[in-house]
């Protein structure tokens, strides 16, 4: 069920030109490509003076792609094969769209900066705590070993003013995110989340990789409103009365593309609550789906609306076939003036295909891994359900329990796990399971064709079933929760354990 609002800021947002505050928007290509173009004079040099003979055999590192989009974190390590950076979580008062507001950025960015490396890569954090209040970074659809996963459950909260180093090497190429996992309804809301792209080992070939982020905020009296003071926050989790994309506010992008480019676009729903639905408009542009949050798809494929749930990722692969106005958009269930609740068509990305004599290009994309065929050797259920808490506050429950530090179920590393999630209450749960992927096979007892691919996050909607297939080959302690931040916060968050084999 999905809860109508009004989107107190919709003129804005259709009447919306350019122009937001530069200051806090995402950074343009100009910008990415600095940070790339840095990093590579900056290994060719360092290869040449510190290491004259051995490394010289090695064969040279393929530049990554650019990435468009928010800016990419400097890789402070000249070795090919290691991607290290440094990331530092402070307040940060930003002008959005006029208002001042309180928010949370790491390295001053919202979002953070995208982190950017090839599959087999190890990526090593330096993490800083500039908050006043502990936080952690989790590595959302990174199978890590779970040490490094970035929650409470295998790490103490880094406090304030202090530090932790996270290091693991990236498994899956994909597109995946980063945010904390403590207070992570009010840190993820004022900001603190940012992309992760990892290429394949050979990357697409296309014109532009581009990264949308496509988050909502609720500003209430020219703040961000306080956490869980409503009913209606605590039932359905919060959904905001503003689009964030790519950190601008209410303020669509506007990248120039031209006719006969072929784009990839990695698309990222950091918000609470609310999954977004999205589709193109515009008679020149085609699109289909080619990754989702395990990578990409042995069998891509159309669709005229893709519903994104709240963490979810798709790859898209977007073709600029003619001139003409054309948007990427978001379809927002809204209150008009008579009462009655439609669709609001807000435009997320708005592409005006410059005219060119050159070729269309042929866009090569790497040939994705096989989807594994594997029979289930295990059967799970968890049930989804809410009770009032002795506080007055709603608690939201996983097979009758609200606590993390205990496991919903134990497994063997290399365990098919048929997991069906029962939602027996009406809100929607976007569901997300740590450290593995899987795929949605039922939902009510029918077979699912239209959710095709690895997934890690899936949504539950409310009264109905979903049926899992699980491969859990990454042992360790997990947590399985739902990614409605508020849900989560209220208890809905639980440990799964993966056993490791002898
Ligand atoms: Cu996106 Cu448990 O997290
Ligand atoms: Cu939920």
């Amino acid at each position: 069920m999905r809860r109508p609002l009004v989107i107190t800021s919709l003129v804005t947002l259709l009447a919306a030109a350019c122009g937001g505050d530069p200051a806090t928007t995402a950074t343009t290509d100009t910008a990415s490509a600095d940070a790339l173009a840095g990093d590579t004079a900056d290994d060719d040099t360092a290869e040449a003076d510190t290491t004259p003979a051995a490394d010289t055999a090695l064969p040279p590192e393929v530049p990554l792609p650019e990435v468009w989009g928010p800016a990419v974190a400097a890789d402070e390590n000249p070795l090919p094969g290691v991607v290290e950076v440094t990331l530092t979580a402070a307040a940060k008062r930003v002008k959005l769209g006029g208002i001042q507001l309180d928010m949370l950025a790491y390295n001053d960015q919202i979002p953070g900066p995208t982190l950017h490396a090839k599959v087999g890569d190890e990526l090593v954090v330096h993490f800083h705590n500039d908050l006043d209040q502990p936080t952690t970074i989790h590595w959302h659809g990174l199978r890590v070993p779970d040490a490094m996963d970035g929650t409470p459950r295998v790490q103490e909260p880094v406090p304030p003013g202090g530090d932790f180093e996270y290091r693991f090497v990236l498994r899956d190429a994909g597109s995946f995110w980063y945010h904390p996992h403590v207070r992570s309804n009010e840190q993820v809301e004022r900001g603190l989340y940012g992309a992760i792209v990892v290429e394949e080992a050979e990357p697409a070939q296309v014109d532009v990789e581009r990264f949308i982020l496509l988050d909502d905020v609720l500003i209430e009296g020219g703040e961000i409103a306080p956490a869980l003071a409503t009913f209606m926050e605590q039932m359905h989790g919060r959904t905001g009365n503003h689009l964030l994309i790519n950190g601008q506010l209410d303020d669509p992008l506007a990248p120039a593309v031209t006719v006969g480019h072929v784009e990839r676009w990695r698309v990222l729903n950091p918000s609470n609550a609310r999954t977004f639905t999205v589709g193109f408009v515009g008679d020149n542009v085609h699109w289909r789906v080619m990754g989702t949050d395990g990578g990409l798809l042995p069998e891509p494929y159309e669709t005229d609306r893709l519903d994104i749930a709240v963490g979810q990722r798709y790859d898209l692969e977007v073709r600029y076939d003619g001139p003409g106005e054309a948007a990427f958009v978001t379809w927002i269930p809204t209150v008009n003036a008579q009462n009655q609740v439609v669709d609001a068509e807000l435009p997320v990305v708005t592409l005006d295909p410059a005219p060119s004599t050159a070729l269309a290009t042929e866009a090569v994309w790497p040939s994705a891994l096989p989807l594994p065929d594997r029979e289930p050797n295990v059967d799970e259920q968890i049930a989804f359900d809410v009770v009032q808490g002795e506080d007055g506050n709603l608690q939201w429950r996983l097979n009758g329990q609200s606590n993390w530090r205990h496991p919903i179920f134990t497994c063997g590393e290399g365990d098919t796990v048929r997991l069906v999630l029962v939602n027996q209450a009406g809100p929607e749960h976007p569901f997300h399971l740590h450290g593995q992927f899987f795929e949605i096979v039922r939902r009510n007892g029918v077979a699912v064709t239209g959710e095709p691919g690895l997934k890690d996050t899936v949504r539950v909607p409310g009264l109905e079933s979903v049926e899992l297939v699980a491969y859990m080959d990454n042992p360790g302690q997990w947590m399985a929760h739902c990614h409605i931040l508020e849900h989560a916060e209220l208890g809905m968050m639980a440990e799964v354990v993966v056993e490791p084999a002898e």
